[in-house]
């Protein structure tokens, strides 16, 4: 074994050592007594949720390569895909003793898979209207992870006709249940948050938000579109000011993290000027480019990103139709990569049956150096210290000028919903207020179409 390998194993070991992982029935390993301490990172606090850029939960496109990645290029905290309560409940967890891979495996399939360097970042969603089986689902992950969220936005059928996702919209009583049954079983230093989509009303949404503060969350984030809206809307994020000021006053220090429409790092920038939000989610823009949380996200993915992704998966022991899916969703600004050499690298990706098949293309499989390098790059340089600070994104005086609320915009009712406008009623103190927003211009066209929308 090369000298770094050894390294890396005993690095991976002493992780599994540092948290605590206890699991019996996994192959897991036995401390070395000769490792290095490593720096303790302390449990989240409500202040992690601040000034962070965080990378959204998405089925499949959030899958373990990804948050590493998004992590490697300094996203601040990571979402897991939402999983559904009752699904994680039989899964038998799994260490792999070399790689550090933790599986929550099911009959036929993992259900869920993370790594121990991710678990200070890692929040796990699930999906849920039950009190007793979220908590359940909290309970069997909740050694591998920092902290839970509840998802209350995904407005598709599989999710909704349960009563689960957007659908605890409207049916608040239960959602508060389910947050207080959790922040009450979870030990504090598992963070609760909740993921919400607007009201069409922004009194009710200020309602709901209200309700939701109380239960004692560490954060809320706010998608910033209704039920009824689909990503090719704009996000109406000019709603969320009011928002941000409302939690700001009920005094809690909750943090209101925007998602919606922001593509990456310097987007991040503009979201922050207009909403007031302490920190923002990015989905799409980290599905098309999981390295668009840092100031200069990679370029030319087919080339910078799609081998290394392609090695750190293989390593991994990654579902090979799962990295292909991932890998087929990158997308960047092109500099040297020509069209056409881009097209026939994706006419590869689309015939290869298995990872073999792209071994010409990815040259050496060395997928070690991928994690060690991904380990160093989060070892080195904190994820959870990187922040936006305020000052990063304040107003200048020219620009206030330019931010002037256009008539009748106060709360835009979303083009799909089809509800009337509805005047806030809700007090506000003025003095209070940050300049007042600017429409946002529609960036989806510089999004990539995705197959699925939650
Ligand atoms: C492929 C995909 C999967 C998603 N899965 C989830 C999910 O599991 N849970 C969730 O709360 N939202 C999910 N979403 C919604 C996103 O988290 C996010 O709210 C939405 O895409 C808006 O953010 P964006 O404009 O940055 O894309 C998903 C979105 C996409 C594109």
């Amino acid at each position: 074994m090369r000298g770094w390998t050894k390294d890396f194993v005993r690095s991976v070991k002493d992780i599994l050592n540092t948290l605590k992982m206890s699991d019996r029935r996994s192959r897991s390993v036995s401390p070395d007594p000769r490792a290095p301490k490593r720096q303790k990172i302390g449990h989240l606090t409500k202040e992690d949720f601040k000034n962070g850029i965080f990378l959204a939960p998405m089925v499949r496109s959030g899958a373990l390569p990804t948050r590493l990645f998004a992590l490697k290029h300094g996203a601040t905290l990571v979402w897991g895909p939402e999983i559904v309560d009752k699904a994680i409940l039989h899964a038998k967890r799994e260490v792999d003793p070399v790689t550090g891979v933790v599986s929550y495996n099911g009959v036929s399939r993992a259900i869920f898979t993370t790594h121990p360097i991710e678990k200070p970042y890692l929040i796990y969603q699930i999906g849920s209207a039950d009190p007793e089986l979220a908590v359940q689902a909290a309970k069997t992950v909740q050694q591998d992870v920092s902290g839970i969220d509840l998802n209350c936005g995904c407005p598709k059928p599989f999710s909704t006709h349960a009563g689960m996702g957007a659908a605890l919209l409207t049916n608040p009583d239960l959602l508060i249940s389910i947050l207080e049954a959790l922040r009450k079983a979870m030990p504090p230093e598992i963070t609760v948050t909740a993921k919400i989509r607007l009201l069409p009303s922004q009194e009710d949404t200020l309602k709901l938000v209200e309700r939701i503060v109380n239960t004692g969350v560490s954060a809320l984030t706010v998608h910033c579109r209704t039920r009824n809206m689909r990503e090719k809307d704009r996000a109406v994020i000019e709603r969320l000011n009011e928002i941000v000021e409302f939690v700001e006053k009920m005094g809690k220090g909750i943090a209101v993290i925007e998602n919606g429409d922001c593509l990456d790092w310097e987007d991040a920038k503009r979201v922050r000027r207009v909403t007031g939000a302490h920190s923002v989610m990015i989905a799409r823009g980290a599905e098309a480019n999981p390295s668009c949380f840092s100031e200069k996200p990679l370029v030319d993915v087919e080339r910078t990103l799609w081998p290394s992704y392609f090695r750190l998966c293989k390593y991994l022991g990654h579902h090979w139709g799962l990295t292909k899916y991932c890998i087929a969703q990158f997308r960047s600004t092109r500099v040297e990569v020509t069209k056409a050499e881009a097209a026939d690298i994706r006419q590869r990706l689309s015939q290869a049956k298995d990872y073999d098949n792209m071994t010409d293309f990815v040259k050496e499989w060395t997928g070690e150096e991928e994690m060690k390098e991904i380990v160093d790059a989060i070892n080195n340089n904190c994820p959870r210290q990187r922040r936006m600070l305020p000052s990063s994104f304040a107003l200048s005086p020219e620009e206030a000028e330019k931010f002037v609320t256009p008539s009748a915009t106060q709360n835009p009712e979303p083009p799909t919903s089809g509800a009337p406008l509805l005047p806030s009623n809700i007090e506000r103190d003025a003095s209070n207020f940050p300049p007042p927003p600017a429409l946002t211009p529609t960036p989806s066209s510089a999004i990539p179409s995705a197959p699925l929308s939650v």
